[in-house]
């Protein structure tokens, strides 16, 4: 069977990766899937229905009732029970809970094969394992890097009001202590501190021309 046409985008919150994945999903027409999102929805239903984000069993039945799938949008995108994503979705709640939710491995791999589905035939995926985990054979892995005070400050621009930096460490620590989420031997690694939106998808759209030919403009 031929790979995939997934284009894996990983990195830390606040490296850049939705801008770009957006960017590239646009450009080659595939579908865009941020998990990050399907972490945060699984987040909100725990919050809701009180379920303790200690208890990876119930964590893993809440996730059985969720329903991903994609938009008819140009290109699709993740839609979460049936719509694109809400604003809860990055609540300071949701900010403070992810990572706690996320580390659980009951959760991980029913996320890995929800993510297989919505992947397979084609498409932008951005999180912190898709080219480790859920689609080690994508032709196209780009891992991200961003100092963290630019991380920061994106993530302000992106919240204003709230209390990142601190949100942002502590999801950085647990995230970290659970799975080493490092670039695959074959990723290309994008240092985006001093680029800019344009110069971050031109980068990256090269290593899509190189290696999923006839993908990219
Ligand atoms: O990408 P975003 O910052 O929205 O992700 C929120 C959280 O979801 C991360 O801090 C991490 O705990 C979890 N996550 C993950 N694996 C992914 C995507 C997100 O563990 N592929």
């Amino acid at each position: 069977m031929s790979p995939p046409r997934v284009i894996a985008i990983d990195g830390a919150a606040g490296s850049g990766k939705s801008t770009l994945a957006r960017g590239l999903a646009r450009a080659t027409r595939l579908a865009y899937v941020n998990t990050g999102l399907m972490y945060r929805a699984l987040t909100v239903a725990a919050l809701e229905r009180g379920v303790n984000p200690n208890d990876g069993d119930a964590l893993a039945e809440l996730m059985k009732t969720l329903r991903f799938s994609l938009t008819g949008a140009a290109p699709p995108e993740l839609s979460i029970e049936g719509s694109p994503s809400v604003s809860s979705l990055t609540s300071p709640a949701v900010e403070a809970t992810v990572s706690r939710i996320s580390r659980h491995l009951r959760v991980r791999a029913l996320m890995r094969d929800a993510q297989r589905t919505l992947g397979h035939a084609g498409a932008v995926m951005e999180g912190r394992d898709i080219a480790s985990v859920v689609f080690p054979d994508a032709p196209v892995k780009i891992y991200l890097v961003a100092d963290p005070e630019i991380r920061a400050r994106r993530r302000a621009a992106e919240r204003p009001g709230e209390r990142i930096d601190e949100a942002l460490r502590a999801r950085d620590a647990i995230d970290a202590s659970v799975n080493a989420f490092e670039p695959q031997p074959d990723a290309v690694i994008i240092d985006t501190t001093g680029l800019d939106v344009e110069a971050t998808i031109a980068a990256a759209l090269a290593v899509v021309r190189e290696r999923l030919p006839g993908m990219a403009p």
